[in-house]
Protein backbone atom coordinates (compact mmCIF):
# COMPACT_ATOMS: atom_id res chain seq x y z
CA UNK A 1 0.00 0.00 0.00
CA UNK A 2 0.78 3.81 -0.83
CA UNK A 3 2.89 5.33 2.25
CA UNK A 4 2.72 8.95 1.66
CA UNK A 5 -0.84 10.49 3.07
CA UNK A 6 -0.23 14.01 1.24
CA UNK A 7 -0.53 11.91 -2.51
CA UNK A 8 -3.82 10.97 -4.23
CA UNK A 9 -2.45 7.24 -4.65
CA UNK A 10 -2.73 6.47 -0.75
CA UNK A 11 -6.27 7.37 -0.28
CA UNK A 12 -6.67 5.89 -3.47
CA UNK A 13 -5.73 2.34 -2.49
CA UNK A 14 -7.86 2.92 0.78
CA UNK A 15 -11.23 3.40 -0.97
CA UNK A 16 -10.32 1.01 -3.46
CA UNK A 17 -9.53 -1.45 -0.92
CA UNK A 18 -12.54 -0.45 1.34
CA UNK A 19 -10.13 0.37 4.17
CA UNK A 20 -12.05 3.52 5.70
CA UNK A 21 -11.84 3.23 9.25
CA UNK A 22 -12.18 6.87 9.71
CA UNK A 23 -15.42 6.55 7.28
CA UNK A 24 -18.73 7.68 9.34
CA UNK A 25 -21.27 6.07 7.05
CA UNK A 26 -23.07 9.19 7.70
CA UNK A 27 -23.63 12.92 9.00
CA UNK A 28 -21.82 13.28 13.18
CA UNK A 29 -24.74 14.11 15.56
CA UNK A 30 -22.63 17.08 16.68
CA UNK A 31 -22.38 18.63 12.95
CA UNK A 32 -26.51 18.13 12.90
CA UNK A 33 -26.43 19.87 16.23
CA UNK A 34 -24.57 22.69 14.65
CA UNK A 35 -26.48 22.93 11.83
CA UNK A 36 -29.49 23.42 13.25
CA UNK A 37 -28.82 26.21 15.17
CA UNK A 38 -27.55 28.05 12.15
CA UNK A 39 -29.73 29.63 9.71
CA UNK A 40 -28.03 32.09 7.78
CA UNK A 41 -26.99 30.60 4.86
CA UNK A 42 -23.03 30.09 4.30
CA UNK A 43 -20.64 29.30 1.65
CA UNK A 44 -19.18 26.58 3.04
CA UNK A 45 -16.03 24.63 1.67
CA UNK A 46 -15.34 20.75 2.95
CA UNK A 47 -11.95 19.97 1.89
CA UNK A 48 -11.30 16.63 1.93
CA UNK A 49 -14.76 15.81 1.49
CA UNK A 50 -14.21 11.60 1.44
CA UNK A 51 -17.74 9.82 1.09
CA UNK A 52 -18.92 13.57 1.34
CA UNK A 53 -21.75 12.48 3.45
CA UNK A 54 -21.94 16.19 5.24
CA UNK A 55 -22.24 17.61 1.48
CA UNK A 56 -25.99 16.50 1.56
CA UNK A 57 -26.65 18.14 5.34
CA UNK A 58 -25.41 21.48 4.43
CA UNK A 59 -26.90 21.31 0.90
CA UNK A 60 -30.51 20.50 2.91
CA UNK A 61 -30.19 23.39 5.43
CA UNK A 62 -29.35 25.57 2.29
CA UNK A 63 -26.00 26.22 2.22
CA UNK A 64 -23.88 26.76 -0.70
CA UNK A 65 -21.31 23.78 -0.09
CA UNK A 66 -18.76 22.92 -2.32
CA UNK A 67 -16.53 19.76 -1.73
CA UNK A 68 -13.08 19.02 -2.74
CA UNK A 69 -10.92 15.86 -3.21
CA UNK A 70 -7.79 14.97 -5.04
CA UNK A 71 -8.11 10.93 -4.87
CA UNK A 72 -10.53 9.78 -7.80
CA UNK A 73 -11.42 6.49 -5.60
CA UNK A 74 -13.29 9.12 -2.87
CA UNK A 75 -14.73 11.23 -6.16
CA UNK A 76 -16.25 7.93 -6.77
CA UNK A 77 -17.74 7.19 -3.67
CA UNK A 78 -18.87 10.58 -3.48
CA UNK A 79 -20.77 10.50 -6.26
CA UNK A 80 -22.08 6.98 -5.82
CA UNK A 81 -23.41 8.49 -2.22
CA UNK A 82 -24.21 12.09 -3.13
CA UNK A 83 -26.45 10.95 -6.76
CA UNK A 84 -27.20 14.38 -8.25
CA UNK A 85 -25.62 16.23 -5.63
CA UNK A 86 -22.24 15.47 -6.98
CA UNK A 87 -22.06 18.53 -9.20
CA UNK A 88 -20.95 19.93 -5.18
CA UNK A 89 -17.94 17.41 -5.53
CA UNK A 90 -14.90 19.00 -6.79
CA UNK A 91 -11.34 17.48 -7.88
CA UNK A 92 -9.18 19.76 -6.40
CA UNK A 93 -6.18 19.98 -4.05
CA UNK A 94 -6.57 21.46 -0.82
CA UNK A 95 -3.31 23.44 -1.39
CA UNK A 96 -3.65 24.85 -4.86
CA UNK A 97 -7.05 25.50 -6.00
CA UNK A 98 -8.23 28.97 -6.51
CA UNK A 99 -11.40 29.97 -4.82
CA UNK A 100 -12.93 33.67 -3.30
CA UNK A 101 -12.70 33.18 0.61
CA UNK A 102 -15.44 31.29 1.57
CA UNK A 103 -17.66 31.67 5.02
CA UNK A 104 -16.98 28.80 6.67
CA UNK A 105 -14.57 25.25 6.32
CA UNK A 106 -15.93 21.98 7.86
CA UNK A 107 -12.92 20.27 8.88
CA UNK A 108 -13.51 16.27 9.90
CA UNK A 109 -10.27 13.88 9.42
CA UNK A 110 -8.45 15.91 6.89
CA UNK A 111 -5.94 17.79 9.17
CA UNK A 112 -5.78 14.21 10.61
CA UNK A 113 -5.15 12.68 7.19
CA UNK A 114 -1.59 15.24 6.41
CA UNK A 115 1.54 14.51 7.58
CA UNK A 116 2.37 16.54 10.50
CA UNK A 117 5.07 18.59 7.89
CA UNK A 118 2.41 20.13 6.23
CA UNK A 119 0.46 21.61 9.37
CA UNK A 120 1.76 25.11 8.71
CA UNK A 121 0.90 25.49 5.27
CA UNK A 122 -2.97 23.84 6.08
CA UNK A 123 -3.31 26.59 9.01
CA UNK A 124 -2.29 29.40 6.64
CA UNK A 125 -3.86 28.19 3.88
CA UNK A 126 -7.40 27.68 5.55
CA UNK A 127 -6.92 31.78 6.50
CA UNK A 128 -6.24 32.02 2.86
CA UNK A 129 -9.45 30.59 2.14
CA UNK A 130 -11.81 32.20 4.82
CA UNK A 131 -12.93 35.45 4.93
CA UNK A 132 -12.40 37.55 7.88
CA UNK A 133 -15.55 36.94 10.57
CA UNK A 134 -15.81 33.26 8.81
CA UNK A 135 -15.13 29.91 10.75
CA UNK A 136 -13.52 26.86 10.73
CA UNK A 137 -16.07 23.97 12.31
CA UNK A 138 -15.78 20.61 13.06
CA UNK A 139 -13.72 17.61 14.34
CA UNK A 140 -10.46 17.43 15.39
CA UNK A 141 -8.46 14.39 16.47
CA UNK A 142 -5.79 14.85 19.57
CA UNK A 143 -3.34 12.89 20.11
CA UNK A 144 0.31 11.95 20.34
CA UNK A 145 0.63 9.27 18.46
CA UNK A 146 3.58 9.00 16.21
CA UNK A 147 2.37 6.77 13.20
CA UNK A 148 -0.41 8.40 11.30
CA UNK A 149 -2.45 8.82 9.70
CA UNK A 150 -4.84 9.51 11.95
CA UNK A 151 -1.94 12.36 12.92
CA UNK A 152 -3.19 13.47 16.39
CA UNK A 153 -2.11 17.18 17.49
CA UNK A 154 -1.96 18.48 20.94
CA UNK A 155 -3.41 21.61 22.24
CA UNK A 156 -1.00 23.48 22.28
CA UNK A 157 0.00 23.00 18.54
CA UNK A 158 -3.48 23.60 17.26
CA UNK A 159 -3.02 27.30 18.96
CA UNK A 160 0.25 27.40 18.00
CA UNK A 161 -0.72 27.36 14.29
CA UNK A 162 -4.15 29.05 14.57
CA UNK A 163 -4.05 31.60 17.42
CA UNK A 164 -2.15 34.32 15.30
CA UNK A 165 -5.45 34.47 13.03
CA UNK A 166 -8.23 33.21 14.70
CA UNK A 167 -9.87 32.93 17.96
CA UNK A 168 -11.44 29.76 19.52
CA UNK A 169 -15.28 30.35 20.06
CA UNK A 170 -16.62 26.42 21.01
CA UNK A 171 -14.90 23.70 22.53
CA UNK A 172 -16.45 20.42 23.24
CA UNK A 173 -15.51 16.96 23.55
CA UNK A 174 -17.45 14.50 21.62
CA UNK A 175 -19.46 11.49 23.76
CA UNK A 176 -18.11 8.23 23.07
CA UNK A 177 -21.30 6.86 21.20
CA UNK A 178 -21.11 9.75 18.64
CA UNK A 179 -17.12 8.13 18.09
CA UNK A 180 -15.77 5.87 15.58
CA UNK A 181 -13.26 3.18 17.18
CA UNK A 182 -10.59 5.22 15.47
CA UNK A 183 -10.93 8.61 17.24
CA UNK A 184 -12.96 7.57 20.08
CA UNK A 185 -12.03 9.82 23.52
CA UNK A 186 -9.66 11.97 21.20
CA UNK A 187 -11.98 13.82 19.18
CA UNK A 188 -12.84 17.26 20.14
CA UNK A 189 -15.54 19.30 18.32
CA UNK A 190 -14.19 22.90 17.42
CA UNK A 191 -14.99 25.84 15.91
CA UNK A 192 -12.22 28.94 15.34
CA UNK A 193 -13.27 32.48 14.09
CA UNK A 194 -11.29 34.05 11.85
CA UNK A 195 -10.13 37.62 13.30
CA UNK A 196 -11.79 40.96 11.40
C1 LIG B 1 -9.13 10.44 6.30
S1 LIG B 1 -9.94 10.92 4.83
C2 LIG B 1 -11.35 11.82 5.49
C3 LIG B 1 -12.46 11.98 4.50
C4 LIG B 1 -13.67 12.71 5.05
N1 LIG B 1 -13.35 14.05 5.47
C5 LIG B 1 -14.32 11.95 6.16
O1 LIG B 1 -14.52 12.52 7.25
O2 LIG B 1 -14.66 10.78 5.95
C6 LIG B 1 -8.92 12.26 4.21
C7 LIG B 1 -9.30 12.66 2.81
O3 LIG B 1 -8.59 13.84 2.46
C8 LIG B 1 -8.23 13.77 1.08
N2 LIG B 1 -7.09 14.67 0.88
C9 LIG B 1 -5.87 14.59 1.48
N3 LIG B 1 -5.07 15.59 1.06
C10 LIG B 1 -5.80 16.32 0.17
C11 LIG B 1 -5.52 17.49 -0.58
N4 LIG B 1 -4.32 18.11 -0.53
N5 LIG B 1 -6.49 18.00 -1.38
C12 LIG B 1 -7.72 17.38 -1.44
N6 LIG B 1 -8.03 16.25 -0.75
C13 LIG B 1 -7.10 15.72 0.06
C14 LIG B 1 -7.94 12.30 0.86
O4 LIG B 1 -8.03 11.93 -0.49
C15 LIG B 1 -8.98 11.60 1.75
O5 LIG B 1 -10.14 11.27 1.04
Amino acid sequence: MAQDSSRPDFWDTRYRGGVTPWDAAGVPPRLKSWLQRHEAKLRVLIPGCGTGYEVRAFAAQGHDVLAIEFSDAAIEAARRELGALSERVAKADFFAFEATPFDAIYERAFLAALPRRLWPQWAARVAELLRPGGELVGFFYFDDNERGPPFGISRERLLELLAGTFDLVEDEAIPLKESLPVFQGKERWQVWRRRL
